[in-house]
């Protein structure tokens, strides 16, 4: 019989799933939000993810439910476990993926490092949490961010008059998370997957450059990482994986500091942007693992296949991006890039793709994924 998995959320990270799904020869299913979604090429149902009814119909459809964002309501999700589905991760873990203050409120209490933080309801809060940081701060609305939007720096409560007024306050929950504005060497991620079972696997800590709050690029491994981060990185993933409950694949974002404190930024329970080399740099991808481990299958192997993996993001310079003029000149003059496109309507500043490359020489992939990268967005 074959497995079906549905995911709910048309984007990328559900359009590179479709591919370990045909290899392991899994059916997948995908409710999109829209019409020519990233996902459209496998099985899609068009529906709104915010009504019971459409997403209860189609779990009817598959044997788990899993996500390429983290934006269900956690109500919709509750009942569907209620009537027997599989949901993973489920929505006990979910919820602290959905909602930053949440996520640190219970990362608090697993008593794991993080920048120092406070709650945020009125203008007082805000201006004591300055004071006692040196006058700067990083503001966050704890849920609906993604990519940069929904931070910002703060240096007075003017910067942040428009957030804290009642009708925007009220749509973010009522309440901001304030934290220290960390001043990181740089940051990392450490990606992990487990399954209901309790199976448990990391790969290598990657680092992670963001560019206005989007990921810019990502280098497998974190060049120059020492054995206790290394270690001390995948043991805070397991401690969250465990701690919270989550299955399929977690990504902890986090700083490094530059006395070698690893401080938790967020956490994503799905495929993440900082795992993409995986595609080609592990035996095992972090979409095929997420398969794997929402069906409870065993997880494959995370070893590398090169010594190095760079992957750089396509980020959308402006609404013409098409990744067609010159294509195959770009194609001939980088033959040992790996590029991927995500099928997705041009804009700036969007993740329109990626293009990796692994190589036993950090220099030579960090080199042909950013010239390849450049020229795809050049055209
Ligand atoms: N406390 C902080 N100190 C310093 N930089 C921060 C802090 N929080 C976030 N940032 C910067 O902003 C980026 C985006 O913040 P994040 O909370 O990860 O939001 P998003 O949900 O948009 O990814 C981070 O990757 C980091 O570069
Ligand atoms: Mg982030």
């Amino acid at each position: 019989m074959t497995l079906r998995v549905g995911v709910i959320g048309g984007g990328q990270l559900a359009r590179m799933m479709i591919v370990p799904a045909l290899e392991l020869g899994l059916e997948i299913k995908v409710l999109a939000e829209a019409e020519g979604s990233s996902a459209a090429l496998a099985a899609t149902q068009v529906g709104d993810y915010t009504k019971l009814e459409t997403v209860a119909e189609f779990a009817k459809t598959v044997d788990v439910i899993t996500f390429d964002h983290e934006h269900v309501p956690l109500a919709i999700l509750e009942s569907l476990e209620a009537a027997g589905v599989s949901v993973q991760p489920p929505s006990r873990a979910l919820a602290f993926a959905q909602n930053k203050l949440q996520m640190r409120r219970r990362l608090h209490e697993l008593g794991l490092p993080m920048p120092v933080w406070a709650e945020i309801q009125t203008e007082d809060d805000l201006q004591e949490f300055l004071n006692a940081n040196g006058g700067v701060c990083v503001l966050k609305t704890p849920i609906g961010g993604y990519d940069g939007k929904g931070v910002r720096i703060i240096r007075s409560v003017a910067d942040a008059q428009d957030w804290l007024e009642p009708p925007a306050l009220a749509r973010v929950g009522g309440t901001l998370l304030a934290e220290e504005k960390v001043g990181f060497i740089r940051e990392v991620a450490q990606l992990s997957a487990r399954t209901p079972s309790g199976e448990f696997k990391t790969w290598p800590l990657v680092q992670t450059t963001q560019t206005n709050g989007v990921c810019a690029e990502v280098i497998s491994p974190a060049p120059g990482a020492n054995d206790e981060t290394i270690s001390h990185a995948a043991e805070i993933a397991r401690a969250v994986a465990e701690g919270v409950g989550v299955t399929g694949v977690l990504a902890v974002e986090m700083f490094e500091t530059p006395n070698g404190r690893l401080l938790i930024n967020e956490l994503a329970m799905r495929p993440h942007n900082s795992g993409h080399f995986s595609i080609e740099g592990s035996v095992t991808s972090q979409f095929e693992q997420h398969l794997r481990a929402v069906l409870d299958l065993p997880l494959g192997s995370t070893e590398t296949r090169a010594k190095w993996s760079v992957m750089v993001n396509l980020l959308g310079v402006n609404d013409r991006n098409d990744f067609v003029s010159g294509f195959a000149s770009i194609l001939a003059a980088h033959p040992e890039a790996k590029v991927h496109t995500y099928g997705k309507g041009a804009r700036a500043g969007r993740k329109m793709g990626h293009v990796t490359v692994v190589s036993d020489s950090l220099d030579f992939a960090t080199d042909e994924a950013n010239a390849t990268a450049q020229a795809l967005l050049q055209g």
